[in-house]
């Protein structure tokens, strides 16, 4: 199996000790957790398989084991028994990780982890460095001859280039690159690894993938969430900083860049590098009419009445942070040259969808009267991410009947209906990624500051602009603005979810 790229290779876990940082927070608990166990539950994991939890909250081993094994099925699981600490510390306290390289130096004497250590950064971003000269300070970021040492990262990476960059020398001052995995968890999502397979697995679309073909493209991630408690975190971010430098860019990549010769961690991103760097650099002139920004106001319906974004916990009451964002990009090489790109993402908008949704150019000539096509729509392919995980191909059908009308149809391919194999959770493939070494679904540092290039203009412009924030009424979809966005070009969002 040497030559066969890790991506596409069937495979389980090879003994090591996962260390969660941040094992108290909301992610470890509603994401990490559960992606443990799933894979302990599906026989991913050896039996020298270890877990220790780090956070400042004080908590025994027994106390975090019974938070992590909540499933019904996992007390007779050898890989989850007896394998679970706790070290309880501050980040910047050198102690910790004396306990820490204690607790992980017994886990290999006991457990037979042969001191293969990945340690996943799930705290807030400000411990990062600590937590990364913590490790450092103890020697854990080098491993014994054999062995491995990585380093996962949550997002944000940083909040800008600057600070991106400025991570990444603390980073790479302790860990070589090939041991950093930054996580975007988009990419661990089966209906974003299938944009791969629908475009190259396939030679019909191949042809029709570019500019003589695409009239544009469309990438929503909408959510019907408000932000709910995440309040704090969420004002210093914003949809673009939380939505648009990660999750939305990466599937715009994978989804425009160039066919790569095979599916290898650097074949693979090289080609999502190019595609990012083809973005054009929106200028200040011309980004009020590119960018678009918005923040929810209380709305929904009589019975359902849903705060303000401004009322939300731990959100200031005059808050100027964006909670929806919408940009028209452009990409600057030969295949995609005139098209545009219409993203969008915000929270509480009417439904919760994520998909791309390619749109045809229309024929160029159509030997059938126009009021006989009033119901006819664009051809369009639609690559639903989430929820109602498929694909739609929309083209327009001629209705039975005596005279010659045509309306739009839809093919619908559907994972439920088409799959009896369940799709394992995102952060559940991109853990096993990272125990075995496999970087291709990680982001490689050059397309994070692509990512970063690419946003930091807009969010720059936004912060000095100090007009009122557009706003748009919960449960609706999006500003006014947004409409004028994509209305300029005689388009329109499709909203018809
Ligand atoms: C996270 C964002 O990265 O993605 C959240 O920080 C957002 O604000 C979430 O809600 C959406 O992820 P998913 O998998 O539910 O689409």
């Amino acid at each position: 199996m040497d030559n066969v790229p890790q991506l596409i290779q069937e495979r389980s876990a090879p003994p090591a000790t996962l260390v969660i940082f941040g094992a108290s927070g909301d992610l470890t608990r509603r994401k990490l957790l559960p992606a443990v166990e799933s894979l302990a539950r599906h026989n991913r994991l050896p039996s020298e398989f270890a877990l220790v939890g780090v956070a400042r909250t004080p908590m025994e081993d027994e106390q975090f084991a019974s938070s992590a094994l909540t499933g019904p099925s996992l007390s007779d699981k050898p890989q989850l028994q007896g394998g679970i600490r706790y070290v309880s510390g501050g980040y910047d306290d050198p102690e910790t990780y004396k306990r820490l390289a204690e607790t992980l130096d017994e886990l290999d004497a006991q457990r037979g982890t042969s001191g293969n250590r990945l340690f996943y950064l799930s705290t807030p971003a400000e411990a990062f460095e600590p937590v990364i000269n913590g490790l450092a300070g103890a020697g854990l970021n080098r491993a014994r001859e054999g062995s491995f040492s990585r380093l996962v990262i949550e997002k944000p990476y940083g909040r800008d280039l600057t600070t991106a960059r400025e991570l990444d020398s603390v980073v790479h001052g302790a860990f070589d690159e090939p041991q950093v995995f930054r996580i975007d968890h988009y990419l661990g999502k089966d209906t974003v690894q299938n944009v791969l397979a629908l475009r190259f697995a396939n030679s019909i679309f191949q042809p029709i993938w570019d500019r003589s073909w695409v009239d544009h493209v469309q990438i929503t991630v909408a959510e019907t969430l408000g932000v709910g408690t995440r309040g704090g975190f969420y004002e210093h971010a914003g949809a673009m900083r939380d939505i648009v430098q990660n999750h939305v860019l990466q599937v715009l990549a994978l989804a425009l860049m160039e066919p790569p010769a095979s599916f290898g961690a650097e074949g693979l991103r090289n080609e999502k590098a190019k595609l990012l760097q083809a973005i054009r650099l929106p200028t200040n002139r011309d980004i009020a009419d590119l960018a678009v920004r918005g923040q929810y106001t209380r709305g929904g319906t009589r019975d359902e009445l849903m705060a303000g974004y401004r009322e939300e916990v731990g959100v200031d009451p005059l808050s100027r942070t964006e909670t929806y964002a919408a940009m028209r990009l452009n990409v600057d090489n030969w295949r995609w040259a005139g098209v545009p790109f219409y993203v969008r993402t915000g929270k509480r908008l009417p439904a919760r969808v994520t998909e791309v949704a390619l749109q045809f150019q229309r024929p160029p000539h159509l030997p059938i009267p126009a009021n006989q096509l009033t119901d006819l729509e664009a051809d369009a392919l639609i690559l639903r991410i989430q929820p109602n995980e498929g694909i739609s191909l929309r083209f327009g059908a001629k209705v039975p009947g005596h005279s010659f009308r045509v309306r739009t149809a839809s093919m619908d391919f559907s994972y439920e209906q088409t799959f009896a194999e369940e799709s394992p959770e995102a952060y559940e493939r991109l853990l096993l990624d990272a125990l075995l070494g496999d970087p291709t679904l990680f982001i490689r540092t050059d397309e994070v500051e692509q990512c970063w290039r690419i946003v930091d203009p807009i969010i720059e412009h936004w912060e000095n602009d100090h007009s009122p924030i557009p706003t748009y009424e919960a449960a609706s979809w999006g500003p006014a603005d947004a409409d004028r966005l994509i209305g300029r070009s005689g388009r329109a969002w499709k909203n018809s979810i």
